[in-house]
């Protein structure tokens, strides 16, 4: 069975990539290197010992996109590429929506015309907008997202639906991602963002490894247990295991499914920065900071569905990741010194 997985050099497309191969799927990526590089392909066939066959493009570009339908037979695409970072997307809205939503329509409209049946997307708990009660189930309804970058994700959800109500014999995985967190056990994959880090755990991976001086916690003043924001952090590992389970249930014809995918587990930011120091054994200073404006206060999942449908539990715990993270960013330092 092959696989067309967009965006398959990135953070969760990659380790994705790698899992596919080792459980036996041929496997096509398609990406345009504009958040991942190409070094990584090097790095699956290291750990897999196997090659996906490579393409470098943008998904928007449907004349090569055509080319790869034409070329390979598509048993199912997993779709990972799209703009994710939430502060940006408040500033580019257009590039934001085309981009996310013109991938998208080109990748379904392949479908129809080469006759895939099988479509895993990359959606994220942000879907949830603020949440009125956690955990989040799947069937909590879909709020106005508090970003372009969110509200991306709705629409594409939407577009799923219809489609789907349409095309009775697609089968079609809408997977909800919490916080994906770690990297992966070699050392030679991980989340490695360009300047400064938005996210909480790249940032203290550099304040880690001396980049950065210390870590920024944004608001001590949420109505939370330490009064610090709380999030549902799941091992890149884990995730990337998600998606084939995802892919081995549409196998079996359900249609349209939704899955949350985390741990089920809420940890604030200062619970992380212990476990940080205790899996890491390294110091990481932070001052307080007024609270950072869109996040939401406590935001973890109900993954009981997922663990009942496809056989999925996060195995890998927060201090886990916090290691996987740190070894990946000090191998990387060392890669880039050498
Ligand atoms: C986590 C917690 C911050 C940085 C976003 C997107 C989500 C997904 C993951 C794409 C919050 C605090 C953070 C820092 C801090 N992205 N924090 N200092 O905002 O929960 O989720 O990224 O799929 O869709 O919404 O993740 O890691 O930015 O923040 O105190 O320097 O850490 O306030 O409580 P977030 P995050």
């Amino acid at each position: 069975m092959r696989v067309l997985v967009t965006g398959g050099l990135g953070f969760i497309g990659s380790h994705t990539v790698c899992d596919l191969l080792e459980s036996g799927y041929d496997v096509t990526i398609i990406d345009n290197l504009y958040n991942s590089k190409e070094v990584v392909l090097e790095r699956i066939k290291e750990i897999t010992g196997r090659a996906p066959n490579f393409y470098k493009f943008d998904v928007q570009n449907k004349e090569k996109l055509e080319e790869v339908f034409k070329k390979e037979k598509i048993d199912a695409i997993i779709h990972f590429a799209g703009y994710k970072a939430v502060g940006e997307s408040v500033e580019k809205p257009l590039e934001y929506y085309e981009n996310n939503l013109d991938t998208t329509f080109a990748l379904l409209w392949m479908m129809k015309k080469y006759g895939t049946k099988n479509f895993v997307f990359s959606s994220s708990a942000t879907i949830y907008g603020v949440p009125d009660k956690v955990p989040l189930k799947e069937t909590d309804p879909r709020k106005e997202a508090t970003s372009p970058y969110g509200e991306s994700k709705v629409m594409i959800e939407r577009i799923l639906e219809d489609v789907s109500h349409v095309n009775k014999d697609y089968n079609i995985a809408i997977l909800r991602y919490f916080n994906p967190i770690g990297a992966h056990k070699s050392g030679l994959l991980g989340e490695d963002p360009n300047g400064i880090p938005n996210n909480l755990l790249p940032y203290i991976n550099k304040v880690a490894v001396g980049e950065l001086k210390y870590l920024n916690v944004f608001g001590n003043d949420y109505p939370t247990k330490d009064g610090t924001g709380v999030r549902d952090y799941i091992h890149v590992l884990d995730l990337a295991r998600g998606h084939v389970l995802a892919l081995k249930k549409l196998e079996t014809n359900p249609g349209l499914v939704i899955y949350n995918l985390g741990t089920g587990k809420g940890t604030s930011v200062l619970e992380m920065i212990k476990a940080y120091e205790e899996a890491t054994n390294i110091k990481i200073p932070y001052e307080i900071k007024p609270r950072r404006s869109g996040d939401v206060a406590i935001n973890y999942a109900d993954c009981s569905k997922a663990n009942i449908e496809l056989g999925f539990k996060a195995k890998y715990t927060i201090k886990d990741a916090c290691l996987d993270g740190y070894n990946y960013q000090l191998a990387e330092e060392k890669r880039k010194n050498s």
